[in-house]
């Protein structure tokens, strides 16, 4: 092995001042991360080149030229991270300078390795260029857990002003020699100098936990990051009044808006009680009197990250199954007994493991809990999750978010409460409405004809519903809007921006969003504050209790008049509510199984309702005992603990690289010369109609598209399209949906979900990797170049024929109904011009046969009816499955639209409609005159 002595003081280069660092990457801000990878992989190429025999003079001046120009480039990103740190860099850069192409090589494989293969993670000789050992664990996922238990490591950013190299490493090692053997997890520090610095670091390493900032920095980096900065100066604006004495507890709070979960320690020279009483942010743990206390700084860091990791339900679990119990209670398989005594069922032990068996029982006692009326550590989990999500509570739920959505619309409703809900939600909710007897007030979704896909619904069309409920006197009956949010195809509402302007018209409106596809969303800063439930919620209560909102309301109050359905300003003004009366009152729901680590059916209910107590916890606990199993999983509720641990931990990790995964994917694809005369992924502008994209944005991967174009966007717009929610048109390639979703599963075992007529959807998720989209592409390529070959050798008529099913598939689309209306029988009052209606009565109407007809879909019978009456009155739900929501509910009246859209329909599971029998209908009398039109 080369030895030297490394890191002399004059290798160790700093970025010079204002150095300008690349900014041709596409999304720079997101993929700093991957980009670092792929600079010291390239490092290393180039170091085995240097060293190798017999290359020529002229080359290895290119060689060297390059490797200079990438250290160079480097320099200003790397001290973003405690890995490989100064001391290693300066090293490589030393040996670079010095035309010690051995040494280099040595140098940088030792860093390069350690970086992919993480072992700068868990052994201090990766950090030791002279140590013998070499760990060359492989880099692939331990399935089968051979690096054993290994303490997790993190980062800890240090904000120190000032500090000479000597002085940081000082501290560095004087916070190594408190470390002691019993510490659950070892970490090393980053030093930034100012505040751009600090945020620049929390954006980009994923290894932070913790950040403590000591007072008395400057503002400015010298670093040069054009985009970037101009993001920071946006979202962190940094006023007048701001003296350099506040920067500390500011910095605090805009890292909390960016990574609220990070922890923040305070260091002063000033009066500690001063400090802590400037009311900092939530995410500041302690305020420290300069460095008098180490060693409590060292243990508030591990303290810190291990309330997070700390996942108590799974923990006692695992003890549980450690200890031998006899079991007198129902459940066979717990304990496996059942299972390794049989002659017959071995397999199943083999196959799921004994831990699967061991942590299994019905009992509620024992280290476990009742989720039912938890009083241990399933009501800690239940806490932890709701810090996590930004929620006053949290519920876990193991039948999946359809049960979580009937316990929150019959917990928060009752019989004769209007709920305004977009049409097309989940079927969970119609359910939960025919439970609890609300009236639905149905909304319609801008529909996408072209691909055969509703979009969502518009705000001007829920303040318009509201302020006619207002006109007829109704608005007290109002309880909830109810709406999806991400969509299945991905449109994402302006969540903060919805609410505001709904809590203007009625101040006590409850928010149900429905975000079962969106558990993620919490964990990167672009979908938190402005596209979440629970992030706008925190975002606009922060607003209402400042000084410049009242003042903002006041100017507004003044000019806008009175809100209703008179007054034109109000639906074409952004409305602002009384910051007096507002009450907030928000519900979400997550299927954490869809986007998070939880197994199949964990999901899990976050509230945020200011008059939860007061109002409805009582109702909502016996909708909670009305749809959960006495017999739940132990092992979904241990999952959905330690999702939430994993995403507290480094969710904003993994949620990161789904997006950048998503939008390469898209890249590659939308710009590939042989895929894009084919296929093609949507973007915003073929998804979003203008006037619902105010910024402008068309297209992800288009030239120019930059992470300011994407957040503008995302800040402005009335809807923003989800990266991550792929819909690819196959229809252009002559495939229909469900044709191209078998193709792909049964020749390639790619396997996918929804499809319309024309498109497939892709949906990635953190458990994504660049190999499985690599594999897709090349899919893709494959079948286009099939398809390219096909065509060159295709006759005019079969080229014809390819012409016109491609044709068919894109341009014969059928129109897609909106809800017609109810029945007047199932209206309270048939003259009034909002439309909700007694669904309730229409559902339990057909549980008497005698009320009933069926009549084929495809019959000459339906269409007389449609032309002459009596109007066809659906007696149940009927749902497409996939997407899942009903075209028809229990007393609406069905359209010539719906029966059309139903005969062109190609989705295999239709619930509640039966072919051989026909669709199922409300008897109605003969009508006297016509039938009445609406
Ligand atoms: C919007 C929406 N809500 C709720 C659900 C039901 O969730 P789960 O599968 O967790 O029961 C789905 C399922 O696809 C959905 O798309």
């Amino acid at each position: 092995m080369a030895t030297r002595k490394i890191a002399s003081k004059k290798a160790v280069r700093k970025a010079s001042p204002k150095s300008v660092v690349d900014t041709s990457l596409q999304y720079l801000l997101f993929n700093a991360s991957d980009r670092r990878s792929d600079h010291w992989s390239e490092l290393h190429i180039l170091s085995g080149k240097l060293n190798s025999v017999g290359v020529s003079k002229q080359k290895t001046g290119e060689l060297h030229a390059r490797a200079d120009a990438l250290l160079t480039q480097m320099a200003a990103l790397e001290g973003f991270w405690a890995f490989p740190g100064k001391a290693l860099f300066g090293a490589a850069v030393d040996a670079l300078q010095d035309a010690d192409y051995g040494y280099f090589q040595h140098v940088v494989t030792r860093i390069s390795n350690a970086l992919k293969n993480e072992s700068y993670r868990r052994s201090s000789e990766a950090w030791d260029l002279n140590s013998d050992a070499e760990d060359d664990t492989l880099t692939i996922p331990d399935y089968h857990n051979q690096r054993g238990s290994q303490r997790p490591y993190f980062e800890v950013l240090a904000v120190v002003a000032g500090g000479s190299e000597e002085h940081l490493e000082r501290v560095r090692q004087e916070i190594r020699s408190l470390r002691r053997p019993e510490d659950p997890f070892q970490y090393e520090f980053v030093f930034v100098s100012n505040f751009e610095d600090a945020m620049m670091a929390t954006l980009v390493n994923f290894n932070l936990q913790a950040v403590v900032i000591y007072d008395g920095f400057p503002y400015a980096s010298d670093l040069e990051f054009p985009e970037l900065n101009e993001y920071l100066r946006r979202h962190m604006p940094v006023t007048d009044s701001l003296s350099n004495e506040d920067y500390a507890t500011e910095l605090a709070y805009r890292i909390y808006r960016i990574r609220p979960e990070l922890d923040a320690y305070l260091m002063t020279e000033r009066s500690v009680e001063d400090l802590a009483g400037k009311d900092p942010a939530p995410n500041v743990r302690r305020v420290f009197y300069g460095a008098e206390e180490m060693m409590e700084l060292h243990l508030s860091f591990l303290a810190g990250v291990g309330e997070r990791y700390d996942a108590p339900f799974f923990e006692n679990l695992k003890n549980y199954a450690r200890r031998p119990v006899g079991t007198w209670h129902a459940l066979p398989v717990a304990r496996g007994k059942s299972i390794y005594k049989s002659h017959w069922i071995q397999d199943m032990g083999q196959f799921y493991g004994a831990n699967l068996f061991l942590a299994e029982s019905s009992a509620t006692s024992g280290g476990l809990d009742s989720l039912l009326e938890p009083t241990g550590n399933i009501k800690l989990a239940h806490e932890k999750a709701a810090r996590c999500f930004g929620a006053d509570h949290t519920y876990f739920v193991t039948n999946g978010t359809s049960t979580a959505n009937k316990i929150v619309v019959q917990g928060v409703c009752k019989p004769g409460d209007i709920v305004l809900i977009d049409r097309n939600c989940h079927k969970s909710h119609h359910y939960g409405l025919v439970l609890s007897g609300a009236q639905p007030l149905y909304m319609d979704a801008f529909p996408l004809v072209p691909y055969s896909m509703y979009g969502a619904v518009p705000l001007e069309s829920i303040k318009r519903t509201l302020l006619q409920l207002k006109a007829e006197g109704k608005l007290d009956k109002v309880r909830m809007l109810l709406l999806t949010n991400v969509t299945f195809d991905g449109h994402l509402y302006n969540v903060r921006r919805v609410m505001e302007e709904c809590l203007a018209i009625k101040p006590d409106l409850i928010f149900l969003w429905d975000e079962a596809w969106y558990a993620f969303g919490r964990f990167s800063p672009f979908y938190r504050r402005t596209r979440t439930a629970m992030g706008a919620r925190e975002d606009l209560a922060e607003r209402y209790s400042s000084d410049e909102y009242r003042e903002e309301y006041a100017k507004f109050k003044k000019s806008i008049g009175k809100i209703d359905i008179s007054n034109k300003k109000a639906l074409s003004s952004r409305l602002l509510p009384d910051p007096d009366q507002v009450r907030f009152r928000v519900y979400c729901t997550h299927s954490t199984h869809k986007s998070l680590s939880a197994l199949r059916q964990g999901s899990m209910i976050h509230v945020n309702d200011q008059d939860f107590n007061e109002d409805n916890y009582e109702a909502f606990e016996e909708a909670f005992m009305t749809h959960t199993s006495t017999s739940p999983n132990q092992q979904i509720i241990a999952s959905l603990d330690v999702a939430r641990r994993q995403a507290e931990l480094e969710g904003y990790e993994f949620v990161t690289k789904q997006i950048l995964l998503a939008l390469e994917l898209r890249r590659q694809v939308n710009n590939h010369p042989v895929i894009s005369k084919y296929f093609r992924f949507l973007d915003p502008v073929d998804l979003i109609p203008a006037r619902y994209r105010q910024s402008g944005f068309e297209k992800f991967s288009a030239p120019g598209v930059t992470w300011k174009t994407v957040t503008d966007a995302w800040d402005e717009d009335e809807f923003a399209l989800d990266p991550t929610r792929l819909t690819l048109v196959c229809g252009t390639a002559g495939y229909d949906g469900t044709e191209f979703k078998a193709l792909l599963a049964d020749k390639y075992e790619i396997q996918i979900n929804k499809t319309t007529r024309n498109t497939v959807l892709f949906q990635s998720n953190i458990n994504n990797t660049h190999s499985a989209t690599a594999y897709l592409i090349e899919t893709l390529v494959k079948l286009s170049r099939q398809l390219d070959s096909r065509l060159a050798r295709a006759s005019a008529a079969e080229r014809a024929a390819f012409n016109a099913r491609v044709k068919s598939l894109t341009e014969d689309v059928p129109d897609l109904p909106d809800f017609s209306h109810f029945h007047d029988k199932y209206r309270n009052n048939p003259k009034s011009k909002t439309r909700e209606g007694n669904m309730r009565e229409g559902f339990f109407a057909a549980y008497e046969s005698k009320n009933c007809e069926h009549i084929k879909l495809f019959s000459k019978e339906i269409d007389d009816r449609l032309s002459k009456g009596p109007e066809l009155v659906s007696a149940n739900f009927v749902i497409p499955y996939p997407p899942g929501f009903p075209i028809m509910v229990p007393g609406q009246v069905i359209s010539r639209g719906i029966i059309n859209f139903m005969r062109a329909l190609d989705v295999k599971e239709i619930h509640g409609y039966h072919a051989e029998m026909g669709i199922k209908l409300i008897k109605m009398p003969k009508p006297r005159a016509t039938a009445k039109k609406r």
